[in-house]
Formats: C-alpha cells, sequence, structure tokens
C-alpha cells in the first residue's frame, strides 16, 4: 500500500494530485497539429455521428454528475438536444429512443450493474451507445458500439476524483469531435476551446498548490451538522458532485442546491454559521448568484465562495474565497471541483474518517 500511496497518506489524495497528468494523458493524440479532436478509436467510426438528433447521457453517482456537465458541453457546441439520466431510473420510464439516438453510458469501472442494464436496453431499442470508459477491457466498453477509454489510471478511493475530471475532459474532446462532424463550431470559439484545454494541466497544478485555505476551510466545518452547496449552471453541477463527494467520505450531511432554488425550501435550513460553499465562475450570473448569497448571509451563513482570480470583489459578499484561475466558462467546472475535492479529503481526514474505503460504500457496484 505505501509504495502505491508514494509520499501521500490516501491513495484520494494521491489521486487528487495525480489530476495534472490524468488530464495530459487523456488530452494525448487527441489533438491534432491543426488543433483538430480526433479519435483514433473512433476512426472506424467515421461518420457515425452525423445523424444523431438526440443524445443521453446515463450513468451513476460521479459518472453520473459529468454527464450533467457533459451534457450542456455537447448542447452548447452542437445544439443537438442531450438529456441526461440516473441509470437506475433510465430503463423504467420507457425512454424515447429511434436508430437517430446517441446513448453516451459513462462509468470508471465499466461494470456498474445499472449502467450496463440501461446500455443494454438502449441497444435493443435501436440505439447507438458510446461508452466513455475508465476500464477499456470491462464490460461496458464490451458491449457499447463505440469507446472513448478516458487514461485516469487505476482509481482505488472509492471517492472518484481523478476518473470525474478526465470524464468533463473526454466529454468536452467529444463535443468538439461531434460539432467539427456537423459544422456548428466557429473557429474563434474552436480555437480557445483547445487553448484553454492544453492550458487545464498546469491551470489544475496551480489550484492543488494554493490548497492551504480550503484545508483550513475543510477542517472548520468538521462539526458542522449540515452544509449547503450552491451554483447556476454548470456551477450547480460541479455543487452535485462537491455535495456527494463530502457525503461520501465525511459523512456530512449535505445539500446541493440550484442558487436560484434556495428560496422555495431550503432557505428555511440556514441557521446561524451553517457553512455555505457557493460556486461563482458564471461571470454573467455573477450578480445573480451573489444575491442569493447575501440571502444566506442575512440569515447568518458562513460562505466559502469558489471564484475566479482577479474577482475580489466577492469578498464583499462572501467570507472566504478560494480562487480557480481563468477559463472558458465550458472548462471552469474542472478547476472548480478541485477545491470541493480537497474540502471533503481534508474534512473527512480531520475527523478521522476511513478516507479510501468509507462506511456502507462500494468502489463499483455489480449488483441492480
Ligand atoms: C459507486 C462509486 C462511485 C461511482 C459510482 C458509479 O457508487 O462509489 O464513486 O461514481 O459507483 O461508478 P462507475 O464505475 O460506473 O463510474
Amino acid at each position: 500500500d505505501q509504495v502505491e500511496k508514494g509520499q501521500f497518506e490516501h491513495f484520494m489524495l494521491k489521486e487528487i494530485h495525480e489530476q495534472p497528468l490524468t488530464l495530459r494523458n487523456t488530452m494525448l493524440g487527441r489533438i491534432n497539429d491543426r488543433d483538430e479532436v480526433s479519435f483514433p478509436e473512433l476512426a472506424p467510426a467515421a461518420g457515425a455521428f452525423k445523424d444523431v438528433e438526440k443524445i443521453f447521457i446515463v450513468a451513476c453517482g460521479t459518472a453520473y454528475h459529468a454527464g450533467l456537465v457533459g451534457g450542456a458541453m455537447i448542447e452548447k457546441l452542437t445544439r443537438i438536444p442531450v438529456q441526461c439520466d440516473i441509470a437506475s431510473e433510465f430503463r423504467y420510464r420507457d425512454p424515447i429512443i429511434t436508430d437517430r439516438t446517441l446513448v453516451v453510458v459513462v462509468s470508471q469501472s465499466g461494470e456498474t450493474a445499472d449502467t450496463l442494464a440501461a446500455l443494454h436496453e438502449s441497444r435493443r431499442r435501436g440505439a447507438k451507445v458510446l461508452a466513455i470508459t475508465n476500464v477499456p477491457t470491462s464490460s461496458i466498453a464490451r458491449d457499447a458500439d463505440f469507446v472513448i477509454p478516458t487514461m485516469a489510471g487505476p482509481e482505488i478511493a472509492v471517492a472518484s476524483t481523478k476518473a470525474y475530471t478526465t470524464q468533463l475532459l473526454a466529454f468536452c474532446l467529444f463535443s468538439i469531435y461531434l460539432a467539427q462532424e456537423k459544422r456548428t463550431l466557429g473557429q474563434k470559439l474552436h480555437a480557445e476551446l483547445v487553448q484553454g484545454l492544453k492550458a487545464l494541466p498546469v491551470q489544475v497544478e496551480k489550484v492543488l498548490e494554493n490548497a492551504n485555505e480550503v484545508k483550513l476551510f475543510a477542517e472548520s466545518i468538521k462539526d458542522a451538522d449540515s452544509l449547503f452547496f450552491i451554483g447556476r449552471g454548470l456551477d450547480y453541477a460541479v455543487a452535485l458532485e462537491g455535495s456527494l463527494k463530502l457525503k461520501e467520505i465525511s459523512y456530512i450531511h449535505s445539500e446541493a442546491y440550484a442558487a436560484g432554488e434556495l428560496k422555495h425550501g431550503t432557505l428555511a435550513l440556514i441557521e446561524k454559521d451553517t457553512p455555505v460553499i457557493a460556486l461563482v465562475t458564471h461571470m454573467e450570473l455573477y450578480e445573480k448568484t451573489v444575491s442569493n448569497i447575501k440571502e444566506v448571509k442575512a440569515r447568518g451563513a458562513r460562505v466559502m465562495g469558489i471564484t475566479v482570480e482577479g474577482n475580489v470583489e466577492l469578498l464583499n459578499a462572501a467570507d472566504e474565497i478560494c480562487f480557480i484561475p481563468p477559463s472558458l466558462q465550458l472548462l471552469a467546472p474542472i478547476l472548480a471541483v478541485v477545491p470541493l475535492q480537497l474540502i471533503a479529503y481534508y474534512a473527512s481526514l480531520a475527523l478521522g474518517n476511513d478516507i479510501d474505503k468509507p462506511r456502507n460504500l462500494a468502489k463499483s457496484v455489480t449488483v441492480e
């Protein structure tokens, strides 16, 4: 164990720190010198996605959260309508599938029973299935029509970290690939996206280097009864993942809320000193999220803001801030999730929990 963990106390921390490398590896060989995205694995399938009219993204847990961000990327770049489903729900709701439907299943292990069953059901109904998976020899990879492997390497900790960020990256690459086929992506945005992707590994390194602030915050929430994550748009999808991470390993109750929904119920739960983590990376929604921060502050909440470097103005609203480097909005989740992974890790460490093997949970759920 010690050898594999190297300098790190837990696999989870090691895997968090591997992300610059796993992002690099997932990009490798997939962006050519003309900055076009190509997947050698998909070469035999050239043109296979041209007629796709509707996309479902189906997964469980963290992979489902990656799908929420991935769906937004695909819609934004290709204008193909995307619907995200939890695998254990998908099969039972008689989804509308035609031969122009693409179902994207996402799975770190490639063995999750519900995701595999959703794949089989989708194929039975005539859809093409693309698997985004970290294990190219898995059942899901074997049974899908197409496979995009993520290059996260073995993920040992039950709480998924590097698999999630490589799934987001794979989705971004696939969105650009689809947009190239459908000619829906302008040159300028294409160039900015590729440049933004290439900058990510170094930017994640930067976030990891500046982890002290979030470490102190994490230690301070260890006795909290409850914690809330809020955000809008993609920040909401990242909030869901941050909340799941915290629950999985710290056992602190938490909820993620679309910031604009707070006043429809959750605001009633905010008391003096309730910790709230506010994700504020969508600058066009900045004012709206800040007004939500003010709502929770007025009820006594203690707010940690996660925002983009230079946005010091947020200090007028939040109590503490963690800055992430500036990037395109579609790429910000890959950066914004890193402090949330660290908050979950350090809160759990302060509580003395078994971080890599949390109670009641399994790395791979092969029963329905
Ligand atoms: C389990 C794991 C989670 C994971 C989920 C889906 O619940 O503990 O970390 O996100 O399964 O797993 P998959 O291998 O399909 O991504």
